[in-house]
C-alpha cells in the first residue's frame, strides 16, 4: 500500500511492502537523511527525535519506534529541515551555538527536533520536555540556557507549510479490504467499525496503537508481527468525552492528551503521568496500549483501577463492559477473546481522594519497581470505602484486598492503618528482580500507604521540590 506525507516541507508518496520499517531505518537507509541518529533503537534516549505534525499538533517522536505506515497524512521534519532554505539558523539552533550546547554532536539532531517542536508550542518547563533527550557529555545546563533563549523568537516561515497540510481525515487511505490476505498485509482502518471486521477476520493479527511497546518487539526482538492493523486513523478511538457523570477516554488517546485533564480532575494522576517515559513516548503511547499490554508494571492500570474505571470491549458487532480490576487474569494472560479490542475506558466522575504513588530508580524515564494508587473514602471518621491498586507487586495490576477488608468500616487511624499495612503481606508475594527486591517492593508498599494516610492529616511528605 501507498502512503502518503510530507517530510521537510516535500510530499513523498511511497509504497510500503514492509509494515514494520521503522521511520528512522528509512530515514537513513532509502533517505540518506543521515542527521536523525540511532542511540538506543528503543526509545530511550531521543537522539532519533524528529517533529510530526498533525490534527494533535506538533510533537517530537522518537522515529525509532514510529512505523512508516504511522506517518500516513502527517508532516514530519526531519534535523534537515529545521533551518530555513536559505541557511539561515532556527532560534534553537542559534541558541545551542551561543550557549555551547553540544560537544561531540551525537544527541544534538534529537535536542535540536525536540527543542524547535517545544519553541512552536510555547513550551517554557524544558527540564520535563527534554527529559527524554540524553546527552553524555554537554551537561544540561547550556542545553536548557539554549532553550530559554529563544522561547521569545519568532517561529520560522518555513515551518508554516507543515501546519497548513491537509492531514489524515482528508486523505483518502487505503480501505480495510485486505482481510484474510496472505501475511505480511497490513491494513489502516478508518473506524472502528471497520477494525472490528478486520479483526474478526484476523483474530491472530497484531493491533498497532502508539508502537512504544510493539517497536522494541521488531527492533530487539526481532518478531513477526504477521498481518497488522494500525489503529492511528480510526478517529471514533480517540479523544476524551467529559459529562457530568463520567469520562468516557478513547483507547487511541494519548498520555499526553490525558494529562491536562487528570492535572483538572485528579491531580496526583497527571503528576504521575509526567513522569511516564519521556515527552517523545508520552506523545505516542496510548491508555488502551497501556492496559492491553498486560504489563504488570504498566502506570495508567493502578490509577484506572483506583478510580473504579470500566473497560468498553469490542468483539465484531458486539461490546461487552467489564470493571477494569477484572481484566488482568494472570501474568500475560488478559479478560480478551480472539478478535476483541478495547474501545474505550470509562472514569466515574467522584470527589478527588486519589494518589498515586511511582517508585523508580530515576524520577524521570523509568518503568516502576513499584506503582501504588490508593482511593479511599471516610465519611464521619470512618473509612466507607477503599480501593489500593498496585503495579510491580504481582503478575498482573492487582487491588490490595486484604487490606482493603482491614481498612473498611474501620476509624482512618494510624491504628488501622497498621492494620491494613500489615495486611498487604497477604496481598502479594513480590518478586525480587533487576528493578527491586521483593523486601523493597513489600517495604515500600506498606510505607506508602502509610504516606497516603499522612497526606490525608495534612502532613508535608514530599521530599523533592
Ligand atoms: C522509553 C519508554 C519508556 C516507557 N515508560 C513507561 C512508563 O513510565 N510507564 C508505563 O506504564 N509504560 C511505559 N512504557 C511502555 C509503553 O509506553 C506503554 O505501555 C504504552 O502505553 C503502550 O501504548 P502504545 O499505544 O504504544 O501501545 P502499542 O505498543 O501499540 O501496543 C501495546 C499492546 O497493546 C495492544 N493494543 C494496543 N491498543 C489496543 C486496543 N485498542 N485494543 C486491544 N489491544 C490493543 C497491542 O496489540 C500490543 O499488544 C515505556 C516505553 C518506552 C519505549
Ligand atoms: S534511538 Fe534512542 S530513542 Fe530512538
Ligand atoms: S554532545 Fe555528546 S552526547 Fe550530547
Amino acid at each position: 500500500m501507498t502512503i502518503k506525507f510530507l517530510l521537510n516541507g516535500e510530499t513523498v508518496e511511497t509504497q510500503v511492502t514492509d509494515p514494520t520499517v521503522t521511520l528512522l531505518d528509512w530515514l537513513r537507509d532509502t533517505r540518506k537523511l543521515t542527521g536523525t541518529k540511532e542511540g538506543c533503537n528503543e526509545g530511550d534516549c531521543g537522539a532519533c527525535s524528529v517533529m510530526v505534525t498533525d490534527d494533535l499538533g506538533v510533537r517530537a517522536l522518537n522515529a525509532c519506534i514510529l512505523f512508516l505506515p504511522q506517518l500516513n497524512g502527517k508532516a514530519v521534519r526531519t534535523v534537515e529541515g529545521i533551518a530555513a532554505p536559505d541557511g539561515t539558523l532556527h532560534p534553537v539552533q542559534d541558541a545551542m551555538v551561543r550557549h555551547h550546547g553540544s560537544q561531540c554532536g551525537f544527541c544534538t539532531p534529537g535536542f535540536i527536533t525536540t527543542m524547535a517542536a517545544n519553541h512552536l508550542n510555547n513550551t517554557t518547563d524544558h527540564a520535563t520536555a527534554l527529559a527524554g533527550n540524553l546527552c553524555r557529555c554537554t551537561g544540561y545546563a547550556p542545553i536548557l540556557r539554549a532553550a530559554k533563549d529563544a522561547e521569545d523568537k519568532p517561529v520560522p516561515a518555513h515551518f508554516k507549510t507543515d501546519s497548513s497540510h491537509l492531514f489524515a481525515k482528508s486523505i483518502p487511505g487505503e480501505p480495510a479490504s485486505q482481510a484474510g490476505a496472505e501475511p505480511p498485509s497490513w491494513v489502516q482502518p478508518k473506524t472502528a467499525d471497520a477494525l472490528a471486521d478486520w479483526y474478526t477476520a484476523n483474530p491472530t493479527g497484531t493491533l498497532i496503537a502508539g508502537a512504544t511497546d510493539i517497536g522494541l518487539w521488531v527492533t530487539k526482538q526481532h518478531r513477526d508481527l504477521g498481518s497488522v492493523a494500525f489503529l492511528n486513523a480510526c478517529e471514533d478511538l480517540k479523544g476524551i468525552t467529559e459529562s457530568e457523570l463520567s469520562l468516557r477516554i478513547g483507547a487511541m488517546t494519548t498520555l499526553a492528551e490525558l494529562e491536562p485533564v487528570m492535572d483538572r480532575l485528579h491531580p496526583s494522576f497527571g503528576d504521575m503521568i509526567r513522569r511516564y517515559g519521556s515527552a517523545q513516548v508520552r506523545a505516542a503511547a496510548t491508555v488502551g496500549g497501556n492496559i492491553c499490554n498486560g504489563s504488570p508494571i504498566g502506570d495508567a492500570s493502578p490509577a484506572l483501577i483506583a478510580l473504579d474505571a470500566t473497560l468498553q470491549l469490542r468483539c465484531g458487532p458486539r461490546t461487552r463492559t467489564i470493571p477494569i480490576a477484572d481484566f488482568f487474569i494472570d501474568y500475560g494472560k488478559q479478560n480478551r477473546a480472539a478478535g476483541e479490542f478495547l474501545e474505550a475506558i470509562t472514569i466515574p466522575k467522584q470527589p478527588d481522594r486519589l494518589k498515586c504513588y511511582k517508585l523508580s530508580k530515576r524520577f524521570d524515564q523509568d518503568i516502576s519497581a513499584v506503582c501504588a494508587c490508593f482511593w479511599v473514602d471516610v465519611d464521619r471518621a470512618l473509612v466507607t470505602n477503599a480501593r489500593l491498586a498496585f503495579g510491580g507487586m504481582a503478575g498482573t495490576p492487582k487491588r490490595a484486598f486484604h487490606a482493603e477488608a482491614a481498612l473498611m468500616g474501620q476509624p482512618f487511624t494510624q491504628e488501622t492503618l497498621a492494620a491494613a499495612m500489615k495486611a498487604l503481606s497477604d496481598d502479594f508475594t513480590p518478586l525480587d528482580d533487576m528493578r527491586a527486591s521483593a523486601a523493597y517492593r513489600m517495604e515500600a508498599a506498606q510505607n506508602l500507604l502509610l504516606r497516603y494516610w499522612l497526606e490525608d492529616q495534612g502532613h508535608a511528605t514530599q521530599v523533592r521540590a
